[in-house]
């Protein structure tokens, strides 16, 4: 307005100096906007995407969808409880992406780092920009690595330490952690060479101690995130009693109840079912149904002074409510199906070994599942 009227002045000289104050402000005011926030926003075309299923319907997924987070020690039933979710038809978990829990470790360091946080806000990439590009990473990764269902799921057992920003992005998403007693995660660690990084797999103690570290952290993600969001499972709990636990579960994801999550084994490698991984150290002992084989087999494994400081060494045991003086605790009693399980499987290894061996042999053939094309 100041500049139309300027214009209309007979004299345009003195005009000049108003002008240039005018040019100046708004040259400073928009050098100061530059250095703070992007002049214009880009927006995602679509921010609903979908996945086609085998019959090529349209399952739409974004940020809001209620995503199904499983996660835990590793060894802790984390692969039982994503194959048990898996027998369910609305929904898929698949196999470990590896990379989720890494992007996850990534954004963390990024905002630990005083350095490098400061260097991101000065290129523009500010915790907007940071939650936008890794929700968006995380939601692909979950949506494409396996087949089309209508509740997506993840299991990658270290992004329950993450449990409480996960909920910011996936403000739907429900959270499975799975507990079991440290004993036994270390034992299982060490006997069966799973190699996880920080762990020394000759120390035992030190082994123990990094559980106790990451239940702490995880535990109180889930405590955090509360009680509608965050669900703790016992793995001794489920393995004992599959049926109660897995209608607590289902209730708590807001499914409807399937009585395929009882039966995991007839659904692996089925079309719509669990594919397994070659590489995951849990797939010989996922296929076959659930069973108290592994519960107690850590005591004797443990030397007397690690037995005698075993509450000081890893106090979550207690926390958690697993006694740490007793070697081992009362679990309590299986259900008759799950003491029927256990005894078929001892009584039949070798059907066992086969039936792994055939699994195997048969995803790999069928090769890493690709999504289809989305129809034209
Ligand atoms: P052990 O190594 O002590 O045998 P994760 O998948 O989180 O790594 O957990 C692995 C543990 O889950 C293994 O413990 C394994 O025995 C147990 N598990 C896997 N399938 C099972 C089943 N069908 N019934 C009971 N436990 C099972």
């Amino acid at each position: 307005m100041v500049s139309r009227r300027c214009m209309q002045m007979k004299n345009s000289k003195k005009c000049l100096p108003i002008l240039l104050c005018i040019g100046t402000v708004i040259v400073f005011y928009g050098m100061f906007q530059c250095s703070n926030s992007p002049k214009s926003y880009m927006i995602p075309r679509e921010s609903v995407k979908y996945v086609y299923d085998d019959k090529n319907i349209a399952i739409p997924y974004d940020q809001n969808s209620p995503l199904i987070f499983i996660g835990g020690m590793p060894r802790s039933g984390t692969t039982l409880m994503r194959v048990m979710m898996d027998a369910h038809p609305d929904v898929r978990c698949g196999e470990e992406t590896r990379v989720i829990p890494r992007i996850l470790g990534m954004r963390n360091h990024w905002q630990k780092s005083e350095i490098e946080r400061k260097r991101l806000i000065e290129a523009g990439i500010n915790d907007a920009v940071i939650d936008s590009a890794v929700s968006a990473f995380i939601l692909e990764i979950i949506a494409k690595h396996g087949d089309a269902a209508p509740r997506l799921c993840n299991k990658d057992p270290f992004t329950l330490k993450s449990s409480q920003y996960l909920s910011t992005l996936f403000p739907n998403a429900k959270f499975i952690l799975m507990i079991r007693d440290g004993r036994a995660v270390i034992h299982s660690v060490i006997s069966r060479k799973v190699t996880i990084s920080g762990f020394d797999l000759k120390n035992p103690k030190m082994c123990l101690e990094k559980w106790n570290s990451a239940m702490e952290v995880m535990y109180a993600q889930c405590l955090r995130v509360g009680p509608l969001k965050c669900m703790p499972v016992y793995y001794e709990q489920l393995a004992l009693h599959p049926d109660l636990w897995m209608h607590r579960i289902l209730e708590f994801v807001d499914l409807p109840w399937n009585n395929s999550v009882l039966h995991h084994e007839d659904f692996i490698g089925k079309p719509g079912g669990a594919s397994l991984s070659k590489t995951e150290k849990s797939t010989d002992q996922v296929i076959k149904p659930v069973n108290i084989e592994a519960l107690s087999k850590w005591v004797g494994f443990y030397s007397e002074d690690i037995i005698e400081n075993m509450a000081k060494i890893a106090p979550m045991l207690q926390t958690l409510g697993y006694d740490p003086n007793k070697n081992p605790p009362d679990y309590g009693k299986p259900d008759p199906k799950v003491s029927d399980n256990t005894m078929h499987i001892k009584q039949n290894m070798e059907y066992w070994r086969q039936k792994e061996q055939e699994i195997l042999a048969k995803e790999k053939k069928a090769g890493h599942r690709q999504p289809p094309p989305p129809p034209i």
